[in-house]
């Protein structure tokens, strides 16, 4: 097999539908599904939700398709296509930095992403073997006391052989998609599981909506007090509405790139938008309800996920098939994601080094899995490891909540706000107009929301959370 390959015909979607799904598939993922409901919970609920959902049309998605449009018109990988787009517009090339912080980011998201699709690997295996002993009729982990089924979390990520081994199989499966490439790999896995994935998630709601606590779910989620938006909460919804449709990292610049001339990509982006921010409130109108029903608190963080949850399936008849079928529609989104999380950096070692697929797709996987390793070790025994903890705002973290933190309130933000200012104020007009598929009066609210609210938004958030939070305030 010859090392490096010299330009035939770049690889794309075979469809208009493709796209979509794979990009909704991208966006789909722990984002929606452990990020989402955990941060809600951790930051109050209703504040959180409905500015959550403010971000994620004013801010998102006018970037999202600032981003899309970048990638279609530079037919490259993202930071190519950043300075295609700055030399035809006659500004300097540096600016393709911001794409590069952004492959810079995609990788690190992947490292420690892969270690969390490690974990939901484990509880996929976990209840499997429930059902064999339970059966189907009854609750969860029958014969267990809570204690004990909260107390599988703390033993599973304690356990450094398991958690690299389950993240080694994750990055495996992923490479495995992403080395067959865009038509013969990463679409088909999105085609086939987001479906999968959709099916699962309204049946699981719709279960919740007549077993569980619906009312004090909605009452949780939707109640605005403002008095709870601060400027953390702020950066954190806003840090989630980037991650959850995996902006800010150069994602949708890659994906975008495969994308046909023909697409009216103000449609799709609205599409893809839409899809994940549905898919992030079924998430919280799917868990909430179990949780209340059960009697438990919606207390925030990983542990809702990964203890109140199988907790609240043993209280359930039928605990044991359902828990199974959730971590199975976990997995799937986690895959979608994964998969676009390694094409980033893929694509761009692809268009550099001209690398052929599998040995640059094979070269990421290698360094995800180094840095993967110590995310995997830093929940157990290299748990005393704090690389920034002289810093308050990553005081006392590990490697992963590290990881997280920083890319999350840090550079998907910074790399929002840098493409917003790109395609609002360097590159040149009619050149971003002719691609973005926005007619009238939308074109021109586009136009406002990208030159003016996303930037301003986005310094102001920014201030008020970042330096906060870093100085400990
Ligand atoms: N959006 C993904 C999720 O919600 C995670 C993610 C962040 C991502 N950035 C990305 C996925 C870039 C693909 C590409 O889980």
């Amino acid at each position: 097999m010859a090392l490096t390959q010299s330009g035939p015909a770049r690889d794309g979607w075979s469809s208009r539908t493709a796209f979509i799904l794979a990009a909704i598939g991208s966006a789909v993922g722990l984002g929606n599904l452990v990020r989402f409901p955990a941060e809600a919970g951790a930051n109050g609920g209703g504040a959180f939700v409905l500015f959550y959902i403010f971000c994620v049309i004013l801010i998102g998605l006018p970037v999202l398709l600032s981003e899309t449009l970048i990638g279609r018109h530079g037919q490259a990988a993202a930071p190519e296509s950043f300075r295609k787009m700055a030399e035809q517009s006659r500004r300097s090339t540096a600016w393709e930095h911001v794409a590069s912080l952004g492959v810079f980011s995609a990788f690190v998201v992947l490292s420690f992403y892969c270690v969390l699709g490690g974990w939901v690997l484990y509880y996929i295996g976990t209840f499997l073997g429930d059902l064999f002993t339970t059966g189907i009729t009854g609750g969860a982990f029958a014969g267990s006391s809570v204690e004990e089924v909260e107390g599988i979390f703390p033993a599973m990520i304690a356990n450094g052989g398991m958690t690299v081994t389950l993240d080694l199989v994750f990055l495996a499966i992923t490479i495995f998609f992403v080395a067959r490439g865009v038509s013969g790999g990463i679409e088909k896995v999105a085609v086939y599981l987001m479906p999968a994935f959709f099916l699962l998630l309204v049946g699981i709601t719709i279960y919740g909506m007549f077993g569980g606590a619906m009312g004090q779910t909605l009452d949780y989620l939707f109640t605005f007090e403002p008095d709870k938006l601060t400027g953390p909460v702020m950066l954190a919804a806003v840090g989630q509405a980037f991650f959850s449709l995996s902006l800010g990292v150069a994602g949708m610049i890659t994906y975008g790139s495969y994308v046909g001339r023909n697409v009216n990509l103000g449609v799709t982006s609205g599409i893809i938008a839409t899809a994940d921010t549905t898919v992030a409130l079924l998430a919280g109108l799917c868990i909430f309800p179990i949780v209340f029903a059960a009697g438990l608190a919606p207390n925030g963080g990983l542990g809702l996920m990964f203890q109140t949850l199988p907790h609240a399936f043993q209280e359930i008849p039928g605990g044991s098939l359902l828990g199974l079928a959730f971590f199975i529609m976990v997995g799937f989104a986690a895959l979608t994601s994964s998969v676009a999380l390694m094409e980033v950096p893929t694509a761009w070692v692809i268009d550099r080094f001209r690398f052929t697929r599998p040995i640059a797709a094979g070269m990421v996987t290698f360094f995800a899995a180094i840095i993967g390793i110590l995310s995997a070790l830093s929940t157990g025994s290299l748990a005393w490891f704090h690389p920034l903890g002289f810093l308050p705002m990553f005081e006392g973290m590990g490697v992963l909540d590290t990881l997280d933190t920083f890319t999350g309130k840090i550079t998907l933000p910074v790399g929002a706000l840098l493409t917003s200012i790109f395609v609002g104020w360097i590159a040149n007009k009619r050149l971003v107009d002719s691609e973005n598929g926005l007619g009238g009066g939308l074109h021109l609210f586009w136009r406002f929301l990208v030159c003016w609210l996303c930037p301003i938004a986005l310094i102001a958030i920014l201030l008020v959370g970042i330096f906060p939070s870093i100085l400990g305030q």
